[in-house]
């Protein structure tokens, strides 16, 4: 019988590999080809990538991980996530245990709204134009819609139009935004086919000339909110949440450190996305862009203090994800991924990417404000020394501890530690 499913492993990363695969596949019912596939180191046949992309003659791979302990909205998930970075998915899992009380951390989210942008040039009356526009705005979108017959039985489509006359270097133009609902895609294919449908029958209602007609990344439509409480006991008291929130306002305040403290957001947001096979260049793009709403780059994330003294994080950020076609379907170690993380909505989805966002952002303000970041990140980069120097099995932390308390972290010294250890076993 499959265990009960909780995201709450405590030791989950002092266990070997092989062990932390088991109590995964055992509780989310991993098959034994799901377990090799995980095994494969990477999970992708040369094959299937030759039909992803162009010009393929390899596979790279990454760690793929689990950061535990995550609970949002009352519901507890384990979240796959994919990257190099040391530090990352460890921090996640330790903030998301601080924020797991009662129903966790709370998400909300908006419609799937994309938006297609179409550029329209040369237009001798704008005022003409717009209306013309305004006029045929029913016929527009039941043209968009017959494209995309399944998106509307979903309840997606073409929703609405808006019209966004700008002055630019070279002269004004009109540009015309397609409100897409995209349901459970992420949406480019159905948003960019509608913008080139409607293209010619806008160009001719305007007596204009269209040029671009592609989706915009700053997805300000179809938005993620998630906002997580940690007692201040648990973060080290009073002055440890002061700390954070002075923390935050530096980075609310000067784009030169809002663009660290976004990065740091961003690498929990962008290793879901890469575990689970999304176009995590878009989800970037829309949230720097976001970022940048107020006319001045700030924090994407905000921090202050409740009445109790405890520590409140909030964040809304765009969340262009989607379950159905892509890569998401076609690779194997993303399909694991979402099995792993079990959501069936894109909106869960893009819940639990903002929520690892905020679980990422106050990781990296609690260890700033407190050890500095260097500490944690050394302990790491010694592991991955004295591994590289051969190290194995119980030799492994053994070495690290040598390494790390001996203050010099560097590859020779890890070689002489590690053929010592050896040496006398
Ligand atoms: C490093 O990848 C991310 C941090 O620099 C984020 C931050 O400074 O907030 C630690």
């Amino acid at each position: 019988m499959a265990p009960e499913f909780t995201s709450r492993i405590s030791g989950f990363y002092k266990k070997p590999v092989e062990e932390r695969i088991s109590v995964i596949a055992e509780m989310v019912g991993l098959s034994d080809e799901e377990v090799s596939t995980l095994k494969s180191r990477g999970g992708l046949s040369l094959e299937a990538a030759d039909h992803m992309t162009e010009n393929v003659v390899g596979t790279i791979a990454y760690p793929f991980s689990v950061a535990v302990n995550f609970r949002v909205n009352g519901r507890d998930y384990l979240v796959p996530m994919a990257g190099e970075e040391p530090s990352v998915v460890a921090a996640a899992s330790n903030m998301a245990r601080l924020m797991r009380d009662g129903e966790g951390i709370k998400a909300t989210y908006t419609d799937p709204i994309m938006i297609g942008q179409i550029q329209v040039l040369d237009i001798p009356d704008m005022k003409a134009a717009v209306k013309a526009i305004k006029r045929n705005k029913k016929t527009l979108l039941d043209s968009a819609n017959e494209l995309d017959p399944v998106l509307v039985k979903f309840g997606g489509g073409a929703k609405d139009l808006e019209l966004r006359p700008i002055e630019t270097e070279i002269g004004p133009m009109l540009i015309v935004h397609v409100l897409v609902d995209c349901r459970d895609a992420m949406g480019a294919n159905a948003v960019n086919t509608m913008a080139e449908a409607l293209a010619p029958t806008i160009a001719e209602l305007t007596g204009g000339r269209t040029l671009l007609r592609i989706i915009s990344n700053l997805a300000d439509r179809r938005l993620v909110t998630v906002e997580g409480v940690v007692k201040k006991n648990e973060i080290g008291g009073e002055k440890a949440v002061d700390n954070i929130v002075a923390a935050w306002a530096f980075a609310d305040a000067d784009p030169y450190r809002a663009a660290t403290h976004n990065k740091g957001i961003m690498n929990g947001v962008a290793a879901v996305a890469l575990a689970l096979a999304q176009d995590h260049r878009a989800i970037e793009a829309g949230a720097h862009a976001y970022a940048v709403k107020d006319g001045r780059y700030k924090s994407m994330s905000r921090w202050s203090k409740n009445r109790d003294g405890d520590l409140v994080g909030i964040m809304t950020l765009p969340m262009a994800v989607g379950l159905v076609g892509g890569a998401t379907r076609s690779h194997p170690m993303a399909q694991i991924a979402r099995k792993i993380l079990n959501v069936d909505k894109a909106s869960e989805l893009g819940e639990i990417m903002c929520a690892v966002g905020l679980a990422q952002n106050l990781g990296a303000l609690r260890a700033l404000t407190q050890e500095g970041i260097q500490q944690g990140h050394m302990r790491l980069h010694a592991r991955n020394l004295v591994v590289m120097a051969g190290a194995t099995g119980d030799q492994v932390e053994r070495a690290v501890k040598e390494l790390v308390d001996g203050g010099e972290i560097r590859f020779p010294k890890a070689q002489e530690i590690v053929r010592r250890i050896k040496g006398s076993a």
